[in-house]
């Protein structure tokens, strides 16, 4: 099928469902997929929007986690499709529940109150932890309310799994690098040290994001020497140095805002995923010069195409006409559901 067809056959589906259906979109997502939904939005967006929607259907083009989140807050009777369920995020992969709920144990043992502290990109399992522990979930954009938040309720905070966007929130808060230990989880926590963990306020789970993890200050460096009057603005899953030699750091939205923002005919250099730079590139030629810090994609929102997202629909079909299931419905494990949408609900609470 060519590419026009493609494109014709999924309006053709979407005009079928009506308001039975809503795709919504992460916008690390291509263009291709992207120009057919009817909402898109940074993660703290798309987590607020989906408890909203009222049809029968979302079709979330994203990765698991994201999807995951739509469906815990989705309202009754409500189904939430992932076009390509093996989209994982590889940073969500990197703290596993078992082990989580180890180093709990470990961190709480002699009668200090941690509070988890799970970044939105993490596992159900991470979530319900989270959620039954008294913790909440915090999203890039509003990590710093979150953190402030976790670091109230007890006498510590694991913040977990991303190292990086923790390490630069609680620079954010003023939080001393003494007050901070990273978890070494070789081992399985055999090598976490107890006593100096419970010296430290913020414990920090060793996780990263690789698409975020590959700007580095040389290439600040290069640009600004290619362009010395850009502005450098990153995502806050990369690591403090780059954080630091930036411009300004924020979360995909603060990013779309500073952009919409800026004041005609400025240079912008951006360190974040490559589709969302390039969408702002395009949607600003002839007002600002947007460039790439880096190109760096993120594999597992490309997994998702415009033939993936056309076949889920089919799929959808059967499901709608004839009450059938589909291979594509995210399924929340029942015994994990209501503490992991506690979790998400404390975020939501908490900032309004
Ligand atoms: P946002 O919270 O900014 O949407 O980031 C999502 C993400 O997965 C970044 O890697």
């Amino acid at each position: 099928m060519s590419n026009s067809e493609l494109h014709d056959k999924i309006e053709d589906l979407r005009r079928r469902f009506g308001a039975d259906l809503t795709i919504v979109g992460h916008h690390y997502q291509s263009d291709e997929v992207i120009r057919h939904c009817d909402l898109r939005g940074d993660s703290l967006e798309l987590a607020r929007r989906c408890a909203q929607i009222d049809s029968r259907f979302i079709m979330f083009c994203g990765v698991y986690f994201m999807a995951e989140s739509a469906a815990l807050l989705a309202q009754d009777g409500v189904q939430v499709h992932l076009p390509e369920p093996s989209a994982e995020c590889s940073m969500a992969l990197m703290s596993p529940p078992d082990l989580m709920r180890r180093i709990m144990t470990l961190l709480t043992r002699s009668g200090r109150r941690v509070i988890p502290l799970a970044y939105v990109n993490s596992t159900l399992g991470v979530k319900a932890v989270t959620g039954a522990l008294g913790g909440s979930v915090c999203t890039s954009a509003n990590a710093r309310k979150m953190l402030d938040w976790a670091l109230r309720q007890g006498d510590a905070a694991l913040f977990l799994p991303d190292k990086n966007l923790g390490q630069n929130t609680a620079d954010l808060l003023g939080l001393p690098e003494n007050e901070r230990f990273v978890l070494r989880l070789r081992g399985g926590g055999a090598d976490v040290d107890p006593k100096a963990a419970d010296k430290a306020r913020l414990l920090l789970w060793p996780g990263f994001c690789s698409i975020h993890t590959r700007f580095n200050t040389q290439q600040i460096r290069r640009m600004r020497a290619e362009y010395p009057q850009a502005r450098i603005l990153v995502h806050p899953e990369c690591v403090p140095e780059v954080v630091n030699a930036a411009d300004e750091a924020g979360s995909t939205s603060f990013i779309i805002r500073y952009v919409h923002e800026a004041p005609t005919d400025a240079t912008l250099a951006i360190g974040t995923e490559i589709n969302l730079v390039e969408r702002l590139a395009l949607e600003q030629t002839g007002r600002l010069k947007i460039l790439p810090l880096v190109e760096s994609a993120c594999t597992h929102m490309a997994q998702t195409t415009e033939e993936i997202l056309c076949a889920a629909l089919e799929a959808l079909v059967p499901v709608l006409e004839k009450g059938e299931d589909s291979p594509y419905r995210v399924n929340i494990d029942t015994e994990l559901e209501a503490p992991a949408r506690a979790a998400l609900e404390r975020m939501l609470t908490v900032c309004g």
